[in-house]
């Protein structure tokens, strides 16, 4: 089945810039009706809106000041979606910030605050205002959810979350219950503010020392190429499945562990 995305309504955490805003623009040129930044940032918040009313009129977007580790602040954000457009199908929880240094605020944002969007979407808000024949929930991991950065191994932490969440409601059982496909995509290095700065945004020295080490060794993307790979996604991945998006290539599924093929890396005791 493919996902059509024509007619439908989203909200974007930590959509107001980066990636996330390309999300936003994205699904518009994809016939989206209508989108929710839920974002902390209102000054930002004021020129994406003024951004996307320039490229696609009035009316296609509102901003709801959010702070995504307060569920009653998130749930304002779902409320106001549904009084503005009615509907809610598409949540992209996207909101994060990649700063070690301030790690117990890293786990509220990229973790706690993935739980709460897909708390309040399985509880009430997507189950009960998509327009069907079903709704999407796309939560931002990283490839630092598989690779473990030494650097920052919080955040890495939070991302690797990120995907168990996915993998634990992206069953059928659920999906019986409520149409809601979960979906985990995992860039690669993008160029965004997340990354200009990552000097001093680790837990010091020896992390610093580290990312000297292994600053270089990724290859970086455009946001725009990321968006235009989660559109895809959003039409046609399964249920329950994590995808990478690195280098600008085409995202491709990324799958944990086979139990059986592993078995045979017994423990040597010499
Ligand atoms: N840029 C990359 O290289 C990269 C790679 C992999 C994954 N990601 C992930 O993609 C997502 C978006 O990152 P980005 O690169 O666009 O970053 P960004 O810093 O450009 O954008 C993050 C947005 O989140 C908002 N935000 C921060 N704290 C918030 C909170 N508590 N509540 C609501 N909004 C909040 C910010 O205001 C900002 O608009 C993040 O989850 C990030 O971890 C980014």
């Amino acid at each position: 089945m493919v996902f059509n995305i024509n007619g439908k309504f989203a909200i974007i955490t930590g959509g107001a810039s980066g990636i996330g805003l390309h999300y936003a623009k994205e699904l518009l040129r994809n016939g989206l009706q209508g989108v929710t930044l839920a974002d902390i940032n209102p000054t930002i918040g004021k020129t994406a809106l003024e951004e996307i009313e320039k490229e696609f009129g009035p009316g296609k977007a509102i901003f709801v000041e959010t702070d995504v580790t307060s569920r009653q602040q998130l749930e304002n954000a779902f409320q106001k979606t549904v009084d503005r457009f009615k509907h809610i199908d598409i949540l992209i929880n996207n909101a994060g910030i990649l700063n070690d240094r301030v790690w117990e605020r890293e786990i509220d944002i990229n973790m706690n605050g993935t739980i709460h969007g897909i708390l309040l979407a399985t509880e009430k808000f997507l189950t009960k205002y998509q327009q069907g024949p079903e709704a999407v929930i796309v939560n931002i991991a990283s490839t630092a959810a598989w690779d473990f950065y030494p650097h920052i191994p919080i955040y890495s932490a939070t991302k690797s979350a990120v995907i168990a969440l996915t993998k634990s409601w992206g069953v059928e059982h659920f999906y019986n219950k409520w149409n809601i496909r979960f979906i985990a995509v995992c860039p690669g290095v993008t160029f965004t503010p997340l990354i200009f700065d990552m000097n001093g945004r680790n837990l010091g020295k020896p992390y610093e020392e580290y990312l000297q080490f292994t600053i270089n060794k990724w290859p970086g993307q455009k946001p725009e190429h990321v968006a235009e790979e989660v559109m895809r996604v959003i039409k046609f991945a399964p249920n329950g499945t994590a995808w990478l998006i690195e280098g600008g290539e085409p995202a491709y599924e990324v799958i944990p562990i086979d139990r059986n093929t592993q078995k045979k890396n017994l423990l040597q005791e010499n």
